[in-house]
């Protein structure tokens, strides 16, 4: 019989495999400092541009003030257990009624993380008679929700509602066989590339075909829409989703996260959510923070109209110096350029170390092979001279990847991999 570690000692995983050349580095780097525009990694000051800090809350200091002075009063362990033995308070509800209000929802329910929420989610909707139906790109708290779902499940392509509109019917026949429902899972931005779920078109699917929508907006709850509740607003059909989750993770800048529904709803998940049922609540602090910054939400419009003001530069600033930006639709910022993997890890040294230009890549296998994806996301926090000087690092790293110049510094690179 194998030892269970054997295959651990052999095979390192698709990620872990890359760790001797890219730890530290180009993955779990460490950057230091406040949560900023400009933070400082390995001793040198970078404009940092994959923080999710959208509008610019997490060093605030109006926040930092109320998070010092919660953690102050309830340290971090008020509330002890979970939500329905002894974590629950007045301040939990207060929050989900205006986080409900916020979204323009009847009811919400906290989460203590996102990831798991969305797990736990998708696992208290659906029976075993039920069908998912979900867009392929979709995030991994996504399809780990749908693993533990015991009855059948189709992905359809990516944002393509032809697809969606098969396998509906698909589902449709299946369901009628079962005697279950169908439950159907967009994202409201795809966080990778930034473009919108087409919430607008799956909606419209309802007049043809019985299905419940779940939206999971994390990118898109605090930065799109007139008042800030997302890409359900934004595509004017925020009252047709059914079921619509985000995170504190992003434009929050804290930890927790919620789902928001019909009243009956969340009634029926605040007693079925395995996530919330058997973990403890979340701690007061971040219940009390979570309120300052969603009135900030509501009382702020300058947070959001900054950060789009960076946003429409940066992005108009990369289009009109021909770079590829894909189709985003949100803040979320790709810029596509063609080179294999060792040349993406010289081209991001060679940003960090001589332009202090600070973004996270994207390779093979989460793109296609000979693709370069530099993620970039703009926050209210950084300036219009941020976007200068990123724009033009960017020409210049761009001419040195067609000059061929990474393709040299990466041939030592490339020998030691065994390329
Ligand atoms: C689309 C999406 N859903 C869910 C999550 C998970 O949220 P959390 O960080 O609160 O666990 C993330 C990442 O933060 C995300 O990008």
């Amino acid at each position: 019989m194998k030892d269970l570690f054997e295959k651990i000692y052999k095979d390192k995983g698709p990620l872990g495999k890359w760790a001797a050349q890219a730890e530290g580095y180009f993955v779990f780097p460490k950057l230091e400092g406040e949560i900023s525009n400009r933070m400082k990694f390995q001793g040198k000051e970078v404009i940092t541009w994959s923080i999710n800090d959208y509008l610019g809350l997490a060093n605030h200091p109006e926040v930092r003030k109320v998070d010092a002075e919660a953690a102050a009063q309830y340290g971090s362990a008020y509330p002890m257990g979970a939500r329905m033995m002894s974590g629950h308070t007045d301040l939990h509800e207060q929050l989900q009624n205006e986080l409900a209000e916020f979204v323009h929802k009847e009811a919400a329910y906290l989460l203590n993380f996102g990831y798991q929420g969305m797990v736990s989610t998708v696992d208290a909707l659906v029976g075993k008679d039920d069908i998912i139906v979900y867009d392929v790109d979709a995030h991994a708290c996504i399809i780990d929700g749908v693993r533990l779902h015991h009855g059948k499940r189709f992905t359809y392509k990516h944002n393509d509602i032809e697809s969606l509109e098969k396998n509906l019917g698909r589902a449709t026949k299946m369901a009628e066989q079962t005697g279950g429902g169908i439950l159907v899972i967009s994202e409201g931005v795809f966080g990778m590339r930034g473009e919108q779920g087409r919430l607008k078109e799956i909606v419209a699917l309802k007049k043809k075909y019985n299905f419940r929508l779940f939206v999971d907006d994390a990118h898109g709850f605090g930065t799109l829409g007139k008042t800030g509740a997302g890409a359900g607003e934004e595509q004017g059909v925020q009252d047709d989703i059914d079921v619509y989750f985000a995170t504190f993770a992003k434009s929050l800048a804290s930890t927790g996260a919620f789902i928001a529904a019909d009243q009956e709803i969340i009634d029926y998940l605040k007693y079925n959510l395995r996530s919330q049922m058997f973990a403890k609540s979340l701690q007061m602090q971040l219940v009390v923070g979570a309120l300052k910054r969603l009135d900030m939400l509501r009382t702020m419009p300058e947070l959001k109209q900054n950060l789009w003001k960076i946003v429409d530069a940066l992005q108009s600033g990369l289009k009109d110096r021909g770079f590829d930006i894909g189709s985003t639709q949100s803040c979320v910022t790709p810029v596509y350029l063609n080179g294999s993997i060792p040349e993406a890890m010289a081209l991001v040294r060679d940003l960090r170390e001589n332009y202090g230009i600070f973004c996270s890549i994207v390779v093979y296998p989460v793109i296609p092979k000979g693709l370069i994806l530099l993620r970039m996301i703009p926050t209210a926090t950084h300036t219009l001279q941020d976007v200068s000087e990123t724009l033009d690092a960017f020409d210049a790293i761009r001419e040195r990847l067609e000059n061929g110049t990474y393709k040299r510094m990466s041939a030592a690179l490339m020998k030691a991999m065994g390329e």
